[in-house]
Formats: structure tokens, C-alpha cells, sequence
């Protein structure tokens, strides 16, 4: 038996420790006095992919997403991203998070987060400044990067938190409700941009509530109180659920009726 798949619980380590995993979940659970928001969920992202979560509200995507970057300690079970157990710190850089409540720093400007961002992850200057120029283009805002966050709409406080996310080049990215508030021209950018990404090797996971959105990932995941009840290709999902869309897709997972 080789190194990696000796586990002290007989468990095979190797696949779990594989450091070009993107995200590998087992039994991950999150309560919260007693809400079971995250309910043993059973999940695997592979490298490359455009990997879209959808559901309702309330259905645990966040909690998830969470968890894997980190914030949410699991009450069970356990999830690995990019080989790594969570909570750990190892990949820090190697991770990007946009979170759904925007996390900008209101009394700076545009640019001054964007370098903060590249400075807690030690971007290089000559990095930074290539990078800030193509991320203020995709998010549409070079014209406002001295103006301060705390003066700007909750659109463009979103568009800027994408941008601080994607400032360090993380080869795995979670964006919770990238396009949330994002109007519709804007959001063909960045489905150009994820593309991009994903171009050069990138794992981009998001949520989305937009279908048209959902339909451009490789693989979609659909949650339902914690639990993935359908994963796969949009098209092999509403194949699968003999449907025209992915919301009528989703609620013939939903019926549980898809054994
Ligand atoms: N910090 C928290 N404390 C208590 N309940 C929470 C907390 N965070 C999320 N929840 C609950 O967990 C469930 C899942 O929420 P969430 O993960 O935000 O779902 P989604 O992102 O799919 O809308 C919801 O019922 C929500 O109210
Ligand atoms: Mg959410």
C-alpha cells in the first residue's frame, strides 16, 4: 500500500490530502441552535470547473461556502479544499472569497482597497498595478478608483469587493452572489471574466440565483435545505428532469421523485 493511502482510520488519506482537489466534503454539517443549515452534505469540485450553487434562500449555500474558506467551524463531518482540512491556513493564498455582505472598507478609495488586498497577500507592485488596471475594467469603475467606497452604490461597493477578491490571483475562487445588484451588461463582463479564469486553469464556485447564469457553468449543484439533491452538467440535469429550464429542472429534484 502506497504512503498516502495508509490512514490511521484506515481511511483513504490520499484522495482527501490531494492538493489539486478544489473542494472534497464528507458528511459536512453546520447547526445553529439547533437549525441544521448544512445537513450531511456530500460534495466534490474538481479542478477547472465553473462550478455554479443554486437553491433557494435559506437552502445552506453560504454556510457552505464558509465553512470550506474557513469562517464556520463544522459542528461534523469535514470538508477538504485544495487537500487541506478545514479550518486550516495553509492555502490562504491559493483561495479567494468574495462574501455575500460586501467586505470593503468603506473610508477607503476604490484603488486604496484593491492595494490593501494586494498587500495582505504580498502582491508584487508590478503585479498589482497590471491587475488592479484589468479588474477596474471588468468591474467597470476605473473612473471612480479614487472616489470612497462609503460614496458609492451597493452595485459598485459589490463590483469593488470582486475585484479585492480576485487582486492576489487565487487559483481557486469562492464568490458568494457575484452578480447580486450587478446590471445585466455588466454581468455579460463578468461571465467573461469567470470564463477567463477558468481559461487559465482557475476553479471559480459561486452561487447564483439567476438561472442564465446557472446554465453557463460546467457543473451545478442544486441544494435544498443542506443537501445537494442534484449535481451535473445543466444540460444532463434537465435531461435527467425532462425539462426545458433549470428551475423546472430543479423542482423535479426537489419532488425527490428522480430515484
Ligand atoms: N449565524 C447564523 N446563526 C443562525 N442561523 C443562521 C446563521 N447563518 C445562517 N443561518 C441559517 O442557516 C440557514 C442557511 O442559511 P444560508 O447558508 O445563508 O443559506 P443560503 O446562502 O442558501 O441563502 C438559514 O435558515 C439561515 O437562517
Ligand atoms: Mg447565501
Amino acid at each position: 500500500m502506497s504512503e498516502r493511502t495508509r490512514g490511521r482510520t484506515g481511511r483513504t488519506v490520499g484522495e482527501n490530502e490531494d492538493r489539486s482537489v478544489p473542494v472534497l466534503v464528507r458528511k459536512l454539517r453546520k447547526e445553529f441552535d439547533g437549525l441544521i443549515a448544512v445537513d450531511d452534505l456530500e460534495m466534490m469540485i474538481s479542478p477547472g470547473l465553473l462550478y455554479g450553487l443554486i437553491g433557494p434562500n435559506g437552502s445552506g449555500k453560504t454556510t457552505a461556502i464558509k465553512m470550506f474558506v474557513g469562517l464556520l467551524r463544522p459542528s461534523g463531518g469535514e470538508a477538504y479544499v485544495l487537500g487541506e482540512k478545514v479550518p486550516g491556513r495553509e492555502n490562504v493564498q491559493r483561495v479567494g472569497y468574495m462574501p455575500q455582505e460586501t467586505a470593503v472598507y468603506p473610508d477607503l478609495t476604490i484603488h486604496e482597497n484593491m492595494e490593501l488586498f494586494a498587500e495582505l497577500y504580498s502582491v508584487s507592485r508590478e503585479d498589482f498595478e497590471r491587475r488592479e488596471k484589468l479588474l477596474l475594467d471588468v468591474i467597470d469603475l476605473k473612473a471612480r478608483k479614487d472616489s470612497l467606497v462609503s460614496q458609492l452604490s451597493g452595485g459598485m461597493k459589490h463590483r469593488t469587493s470582486l475585484a479585492c477578491t480576485l487582486i492576489h490571483d487565487p487559483e481557486l475562487l469562492f464568490l458568494d452572489e457575484p452578480t447580486v445588484g450587478v446590471d445585466p451588461e455588466l454581468r455579460v463582463g463578468f461571465w467573461e471574466y469567470f470564463g477567463n479564469l477558468k481559461a487559465r486553469g482557475k476553479t471559480v464556485v459561486l452561487t447564483t440565483h439567476y438561472m442564465d447564469e446557472a446554465v453557463r457553468c460546467d457543473v451545478v449543484g442544486m441544494m435544498r435545505a443542506g443537501r445537494l439533491i442534484a449535481e451535473g452538467a445543466p444540460k444532463d440535469l434537465m435531461a435527467r428532469a425532462n425539462a426545458s429550464d433549470l428551475e423546472s429542472a430543479f423542482m423535479f429534484f426537489s419532488r425527490g421523485d428522480n430515484a
